[in-house]
């Protein structure tokens, strides 16, 4: 059989994405689309001056234009629209399963309402599992910049919405905001029957990784790349297998490595390490998730099953049922062993 060119075989393997913020899709001519809807005015007078802002010096530089894009987010209707254009590209690039982070506190502190905000990214989920199929899951992220008070405010104002949220995560600006400042809130959380997940060690250090797995008690580290400050660390990601979601663009765009020949994920997979491929914010960092795979598959020379095996890691690390990873790992073997 002819073997497919590389990016058509990344698209047909089937893929979950792990991290994604739904206010990281919100498209440059979405923006304008609602501010004009809504009567607000840009501090960017077109598309491209808009686009052209998006140039990064770090994590910080990209959440003050992140935070001020997602102003223009104010009824329903504009949840629902984002979040079913984010589904939709990732429908085409072969995401057959997507787990959602949301910012409540971006809204809440503007005065848009809990409820309104999840009715509209909810309605889109209902609407792309019955439309073409693809199944997710909310994730609820608290900005850490802010207090635990604060978190602890958010998580009760989403109780009513309970059987709608998986998980809760950590977002927002890292360093000098380690996961143990949450520690209460997580313990709440837990006790509540929410899974938990943290970004840690983007580019915060080594040591918020072990925090979040022994004070969080994370089922996975968002990031994670810092890990190799710490061998010791490595090691033990290793053998318990803890999944890194790795978002290859957002690390470059934000230099947390200056080029993407420079990025440590072939070298984690080498290591056993249960490292995934993710978009974090594509609005922003220039790639939805089948271009996040191509851009480490070329820069890094993955062989199709180094590919195949970080899509592999997308199912395993994922919060479905065993019977639904076991259909998604046996449909990926089946085409990665046609394919080989
Ligand atoms: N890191 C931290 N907070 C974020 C990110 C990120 O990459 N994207 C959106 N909020
Ligand atoms: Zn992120």
């Amino acid at each position: 059989m002819l073997s497919p060119n590389l990016e058509s075989f990344i698209r047909a393997l089937p893929k979950a994405e792990l991290h994604l913020h739904i206010e990281g899709s919100l498209e440059p001519g979405m923006v304008f689309e609602l501010a004009r809807k809504h009567g607000v005015t840009l501090k960017y007078p077109t598309v491209e001056a808009l686009r052209a802002a998006y140039d990064f010096s770090d994590l910080q530089s990209f959440l003050d234009i992140y935070y001020a894009g997602a102003d223009v987010l104010r009824d329903a209707d504009d949840f629902h629209a984002m979040t079913m254009a984010y589904l939709r590209r990732a429908h085409a690039d072969g995401v057959m399963h997507s787990e959602i982070f949301f910012d409540p506190q971006t809204h809440t502190d503007r005065g848009i309402a809990m409820g309104t905000v999840i009715d509209g990214i909810t309605r889109a989920l209902d609407d792309a599992k019955r439309e073409f199929g693809l199944s997710s899951r909310l994730i609820l992220c608290f900005l850490r910049h802010l207090s635990e008070e604060a978190a602890l405010q958010t998580l009760e104002q989403a109780l009513p919405y309970r059987d709608r949220i998986v998980a809760v995560g950590l977002d927002s600006s890292e360093r000098g905001h380690p996961p143990e400042k949450f520690s209460r809130v997580f313990a709440k959380a837990r006790e509540l029957g929410f899974l938990t997940v943290a970004h840690a060690g983007e580019e915060g250090p080594a040591a918020y990784i072990r925090t979040a797995l022994d004070e969080l008690k994370v089922s996975r580290i968002d990031h994670g790349v810092r890990c190799e400050e710490d061998p010791a660390l490595v090691r033990r990601l290793a053998a318990e297998q803890i999944p890194l979601t790795v978002c290859p663009l957002s690390n470059t765009r934000l230099k947390v490595f200056s080029r993407m020949a420079d990025h440590n994920i072939g070298r984690l997979l080498e290591q056993g390490l249960c490292v995934t491929v993710n978009s974090d914010d594509p609005a922003y960092f220039g790639g939805y998730v089948l271009a996040n795979y191509l851009a480490v598959a070329e820069a890094l020379s993955l062989s199709r099953a180094q590919i195949a095996q970080l899509a592999r890691n997308s199912i395993t690390a994922s919060f479905l049922d065993e019977p639904s990873k076991q259909h998604w790992l046996s449909r990926l073997d089946a085409i990665a062993s046609a394919a080989s």
